[in-house]
C-alpha cells in the first residue's frame, strides 16, 4: 500500500536570520527540501508528495527535481496549518495521509516504517521523543516561574499520520475557530480524536537554527553509510 505526503515548506525561515528561507539552505551540494523530498520518495510505501510552496517562491523552479511527476505543488497559506491544508484539499481519494515538515530532511526509514504500521489500527499518530531536559517554565524575561514535569512530555516531530477525511475536517474546523494549530495532530486533539506517539528517532531534527545544519548533514552523511 502507498500513500501520499503533503509537505509543507511555504514558511519564510525567520528564525535562521538569512534571507534565503531554510528549506532553501545546502547541505552537501543540496538543499534540504531536496534531501526531504528525495529521502521521503526513496521509500517504497510513498507514491507522492504534495508540497506547499509560497505564492512567490523563486528557488523552487531552480531545483533539478521541480518537474518530477511524483511532485504535485500547491499554493500554501498564512500558518503552517494553512499550507497543509492547502495540500490536504490537492488529495480526494486517499484514505491515510502523511504530513512532513520540509526542514526534517533526516528522517529514518525504519520510523515511517513504525508510523506507518499505525494505519492498521483505527487511529492515527505522530512520531515523538520523550523530553529528557527538566522543564522550566520562564516569565517572559528569562526568569524562572517554576519548574514543570517532565513525566510524560514529548517532543512532536513529523511524520504525522491521519486518516486523510478526519484530518481535513479537524484542520478546517479548527482554523475557522481561530484555534492555535502548531502541528496536524493539535486539529486532531482539538476535535476530539485520538493521536497515538509513536517513539521516533532523535536524528529526526528540525532545522532551525544556523547550528542545526551541521547536525543534519552529519545525520545525512550517516544514513547514506
Ligand atoms: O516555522 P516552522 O519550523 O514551524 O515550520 C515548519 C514547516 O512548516 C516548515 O517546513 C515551513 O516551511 C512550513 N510552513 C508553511 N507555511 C507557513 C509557515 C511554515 O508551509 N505559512
Amino acid at each position: 500500500k502507498q500513500y501520499s505526503v503533503v509537505v509543507p515548506a511555504a514558511g519564510v525561515g525567520a528564525r535562521m536570520q538569512n534571507r534565503v528561507p531554510k528549506q532553501y539552505l545546502k547541505i552537501a551540494g543540496k538543499t534540504l527540501l531536496e534531501h526531504c523530498l528525495e529521502n521521503l520518495i526513496r521509500h517504497p510505501a510513498i507514491k507522492q508528495v504534495i508540497l506547499a510552496l509560497h505564492p512567490q517562491d523563486p528557488y523552487f523552479e531552480q531545483l533539478p527535481l521541480a518537474g518530477e511527476p511524483w511532485l504535485q505543488r500547491v499554493e500554501g497559506g498564512a500558518e503552517r496549518a494553512d499550507s497543509v491544508l492547502a495540500g490536504l484539499e490537492a488529495l480526494d481519494n486517499d484514505d491515510w495521509v502523511l504530513v512532513h515538515d520540509a526542514a526534517r530532511p533526516c528522517l529514518p526509514h525504519q520510523d515511517l516504517d513504525t508510523l506507518l504500521a499505525l494505519a492498521r489500527g483505527a487511529t492515527g499518530g505522530i512520531l515523538a521523543i520523550p523530553v529528557r531536559d527538566t522543564m522550566k517554565r520562564g516569565d517572559g524575561h528569562n526568569l524562572v516561574l517554576r519548574t514543570e514535569s517532565r513525566e510524560g512530555l514529548w517532543h512532536a516531530l513529523t511524520p504525522q499520520f491521519f486518516p486523510l477525511p478526519q484530518l481535513k475536517d479537524a484542520l478546517r474546523r479548527a482554523l475557522q475557530a481561530s484555534v492555535r494549530i502548531t502541528d496536524e495532530a493539535s486539529a486532531i486533539e482539538w476535535a476530539g480524536g485520538k493521536v497515538n506517539l509513536v517513539p521516533g528517532s532523535p536524528c529526526n531534527i528540525k532545522v532551525t537554527q544556523p547550528d542545526d545544519l551541521i547536525l543534519a548533514e552529519f545525520y545525512l552523511t550517516r544514513m547514506h553509510d
